[in-house]
């Protein structure tokens, strides 16, 4: 920081302006070191400030665990304490220069239950350090923090082998722990890996070289994070851009804008625009009230094109003659970041660079363990978990593998009622199954199948506890329906669950399934001009939305039967309570297993407080628009 001081402020600012910043992620827990070995970077490269330090070498003479010396990781600790209330997706983010390259370091917590903070740390780093405690070697948290790093597509590596000095700078320790890790990385495809014997808390190798380890001739960790070389720009460079916003201030300006994802453009380059697939050719690249001559990856621009054609938000423009993939069915792999259980074929919304779009997943293929990368069966994915499972989006995404271009592979997944980040994926292919089946034109379409039955084809969808009267209802509506000449269908859960859905039990899982599989069918139902009834239990917010999404303007009617569960369990017509009292039913609904009532049905009923020809009678008029 004394430097400031000596030199022109504003020669100063140009300076660390023109220098390269490297973002890296430290993994590894306090016990390795990771606190000394930050707080040392932050000493070694001055970004401490001078009353900090007063107060570090005080600290650490009352508190340390260094005798005179400056314990570094009371610095770390004491910026991390901060923090310490309410983990939520947390990574603390510090900064820190040296003569050649600015730094952002992610520092997260290195156990398996802040698996989703390290993951998203590492997820704008270009390289990792994994801390190794030379006492310990190699354990299985490394091999998680490797696996983390990787799958967040981190091609550069530092293998930190702390603490050699309390293994009396053994070489052969040190040598028997990088041949043990490059065995275990040798299918990683990484870019880098360089293994540093270190002794943090003395700066043996961390900026200038140890003499307690003449044995070693590589570089110190800050000769080889100033220099390495972290850009992949040797193996193919296609200009892509997604389209955040499209910029029409009037009549004679349309200009496309979005930040460069990959590659270079110039004014008269082709491009393509996808997912339309129209060609034409860049008119000018603006950047405020400039026109440049050329743009790269990484830069915020507006491009004009030389022809009118149609581009909106999520699409992207790219070069012409080497396009992106578009797809709508994904393998994926995804980390779970939430609470709450993520659940094949519940809809979420996906973000994947500027596009959002309604995704389904739909099959969880296997989960991994982290610790040890073996394959599990799951049904559904708990927080902190990673899987590999296939994905379908509601429309087609333009995308690459992750493993190409992390811009363009990589996605979040939404939860469509809290708006929270729920999980964090990475594409690794197109599935081709769906680009080969086409949506058939039929001639004959709903209004004409409607129209030969004289009536406006609906969804009736009755929701309520087992026992609320809800197959009652449903049944006498539908014998009204028919005696003034309807055409309807009845779709009742426990009729249903005797043939399409018999494969399904009574699991969050499998409850979602048989929801999303009779909404499916209530679809086509109502395609074929039929005014249906679907009596389901359908205890989940998330299917009922999901259910009416697939229908259009009105044509989903809720139903709420709310009668109490005292009144239900007191009727109990096939003694299901009675059995799930005793123990002798799991997961049954208002029992163990939840109930989340509408707070938006068209109707609510109550067959206590009703009779249930009055209910009938109720959404009988409703249906007719009375
Ligand atoms: S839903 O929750 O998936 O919508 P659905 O309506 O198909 O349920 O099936 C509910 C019917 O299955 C109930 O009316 C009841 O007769 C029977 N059943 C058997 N086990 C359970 C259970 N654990 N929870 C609720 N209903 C059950």
């Amino acid at each position: 920081m004394g430097e400031l001081h000596a030199k022109n402020i504003g020669e100063y600012l140009e300076e660390q302006r023109r220098k390269e910043t490297l973002r890296f992620i430290t993994c590894g827990s306090v016990d390795d070191g990771k606190s000394t070995l930050i707080g040392r970077l932050l000493y070694e490269s001055k970004c401490i400030f001078d009353d900090q330090l007063k107060a570090l070498e005080s600290d650490s003479k009352r508190y340390g665990t260094t005798g005179e010396k400056i314990d570094f990781a009371l610095l770390v600790d004491g910026l991390e304490a901060e923090r310490e209330q309410g983990i939520t997706i947390d990574v603390a983010y510090r900064f820190f220069a040296t003569d050649r390259r600015r730094y952002i370091v992610a520092d997260t917590p290195g156990h398996e239950q802040y698996t989703r903070n390290m993951a998203t740390g590492a997820s704008t780093a270009q390289l990792a350090i994994l801390l190794i405690d030379a006492r310990k070697g190699i354990l299985p948290q490394t091999r998680r923090h490797h696996r983390i790093v990787t799958m967040m597509g981190i091609r550069h590596i530092v293998l930190a082998v702390n603490k050699m000095d309390l293994v009396n700078h053994d070489e052969a320790v040190y040598r028997k722990i990088e041949a043990d890790y490059r065995e275990f990385a040798k299918d990683a495809h990484l870019a880098t890996l360089q293994p540093i014997p270190l002794a943090a808390v003395h700066g043996d190798n961390v900026m200038k070289a140890s003499g307690n380890m003449p044995w070693y001739q590589g570089p110190t960790l800050f000769e080889h994070l100033d220099t390495i070389d972290v850009s992949h720009k040797a193996t193919r460079e296609a200009f892509r851009l997604p389209i955040q916003w499209v910029n029409r201030p009037n009549l004679n300006y349309r200009g496309f804008c979005g930040r460069i994802a990959e590659g270079k453009v110039r004014p008269g380059d082709k491009v393509r625009i996808l997912p339309s697939g129209r060609t034409t050719t860049v008119k000018s690249i603006d950047f405020f009230e400039q026109e440049l001559a050329e743009a790269e990856e990484g830069a915020s621009i507006t491009l004009t094109l030389n022809e009118e054609v149609d581009v909106s938000r999520g699409d992207l423009i790219v070069a012409a003659d080497s396009p992106p993939e578009v797809a709508d069915q994904f393998q994926v792999r995804i980390l779970w970041m939430a609470e709450e259980a993520m659940v094949p074929g519940r809809s979420y919304w996906l973000k994947m660079h500027t596009k959002e779009v309604t995704a389904t997943v739909m099959e969880i293929k296997y989960r991994e363990d982290v610790n040890t990368g073996a394959h599990l069966a799951a049904k559904v994915l708990q927080l902190n978990e990673i899987a590999v499972a296939t994905l379908s989006t509601t429309h087609p995404v333009v995308f690459e593998p992750y493993t190409t271009n992390r811009a363009l592979g990589g996605f979040i997944l939404i939860d469509k009622l809290t708006c929270a980040t729920v999980g964090a994926g990475m594409v690794e292919f197109a599935l081709r199954r769906a680009s080969n089946v086409h949506w058939q034109a039929l001639e004959v379409n709903r209004q004409q199948r409607a129209l030969i039955k004289h009536q406006t084809p609906r969804c009736v969808w009755f929701t309520g506890l087992s026992g609320s009267g809800k197959s009652t209802v449903a049944n006498l509506l539908e014998k009204r329906l028919h005696a003034e000449g309807r055409h309807t269908y009845l779709l009742d859960g426990d009729n249903v669950r005797h043939g399409l859905n018999r494969d399904l039990g009574f699991t969050e899982a499998d409850r979602v399934e048989n929801l999303r599989r009779v909404a499916e069918v209530a679809k086509l139902m109502v395609d074929a001009g039929l005014i249906v009834l679907v009596s389901f239990i359908s205890p989940f917010k998330a299917e009922r939305r999901a259910a009416r999404e697939l229908f259009g303007e009105g044509e989903f009617l809720e139903i709420h039967v709310s009668t109490p569960i005292e009144e239900c369990e007191k009727r109990d017509v096939k003694g299901l309570y009675a059995k799930a009292r005793r123990g002798e039913l799991k997961n049954f609904t208002g029992i163990d297993s939840p109930y989340e009532a509408p707070e938006h049905a068209e109707l609510t009923i109550d067959t206590s407080k009703q009779s249930p020809e009055e209910c009938a009678l109720a959404v009988l008029r409703l249906v007719e628009g009375k």
